[in-house]
């Protein structure tokens, strides 16, 4: 049986893609940003994922305009890098899983998720810049690490889904890994963000406390997040923040109760703010981290800061 292992959040700035593409990254500019990512590419190397799917949104690469489906599934065997105007990325095609992929189609699909099929699709900076993040620079004439299922997202032409849609979409791709028959270590990446907006009035906005909110309720509380609407996406975190729902698709993949293994946020990279998180399922077979007891141990103690919270008079901060 395949099953999902973890699930990583990244933002996709173009900006990063350049940097490594340029040999920029040992600038204090970018070192900045590239040494958050050292721990996870260890935590990458050691956990070798057989297959990869990486949820993120199209910059009008493969799409345009004219034609931009919601949630568009490649089912290809491979996915070739897009020219996003500057000639496409030096990085290596990335390879495709198309049994999987016609698998979790099939599978999501008569779970009434209606995806289109991509047979034939590039990929652009949203996808292969947290790939360069997690698995480190790869020669474009060598391979990526592991097969890659790319799942795009519309999150630049309104109206994109939900975050709830995206959150409840996560579940049924977990529903159709985990009754796929290969034995398979499955990762999920959501992909974009976190707070930024590119034009207007407020372009350069970035909202931490937003952000980080964001990343704790992801951990801990992702029911709650996926009932946030757009307009304090886009109120709080810029006209781009929305690319945050597709966090969701990961998130909802997972299990309810997840372990975080490591966060990463800096502002900025580019104009916008960089957020990084793993969350990683706990085994089926052993038991909670810290045995059960950890579970009954935190029970008395909420009951307890209700208990005093009722006894005590509510109290007025001065000022
Ligand atoms: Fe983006």
């Amino acid at each position: 049986m395949a099953r999902i292992i973890a699930g990583i959040g990244s933002s996709h700035v173009p900006a990063i893609g350049a940097a490594i593409d340029n040999g920029k990254t040992e600038e204090p500019y970018w070192k900045r940003i590239f040494s958050g990512f050292e721990k996870s590419q260890a935590w990458m190397r050691e956990t070798k994922p057989d297959v990869a799917i990486v949820v993120y949104n199209d910059h009008a690469s493969a799409f345009s305009v004219e034609m931009i489906p919601t949630f568009a599934l490649g089912c290809a065997a491979e996915f070739p890098p897009a020219d996003e105007g500057w000639g496409p990325r030096p990085v290596p095609v990335v390879k495709g899983y198309p049994s999987l992929a016609s698998h979790i189609a099939q599978s999501v699909i008569l779970d009434e998720f209606d995806l289109t099929i991509c047979n034939k699709m590039e990929v652009d900076h949203g996808m292969t810049v947290p790939m360069n993040l997690l698995f480190g620079k790869v020669d474009k004439n060598a391979h990526w690490p592991c097969p890659v299922i790319p799942l795009a997202v519309n999150v630049v032409m309104y109206p994109p889904p939900t975050g709830h849609r995206c959150y409840m979409l996560g579940k049924a791709i977990r529903k159709a890994v985990e009754s796929y028959p290969e034995d398979l270590n499955v990762v999920i990446f959501g992909t974009g963000g976190l707070s930024h907006q590119i034009s207007g009035p407020r372009a350069g906005l970035i909202n931490s406390k937003w952000d980080k909110a964001f990343l704790d309720n992801l951990s801990k509380d992702p029911q709650k997040l996926a009932k946030v609407p757009h307009v304090d996406y886009m109120r709080e975190a810029g006209a781009e923040g929305i690319e945050m729902v597709m966090w969701l698709v990961m998130r909802g993949a997972l299990d309810d109760k997840v372990d975080e293994v490591y966060r990463f946020y800096t502002v900025p990279a580019s104009n916008t703010a960089v957020g990084h998180i793993i969350l990683a399922n706990r085994p089926r077979t052993a038991k909670p981290a810290g045995g059960y007891k950890h579970a009954a141990k935190h029970k008395p103690a909420a009951k307890h800061k209700r208990a005093a919270a009722r006894a005590k008079p509510a109290l007025i901060r001065s000022r």
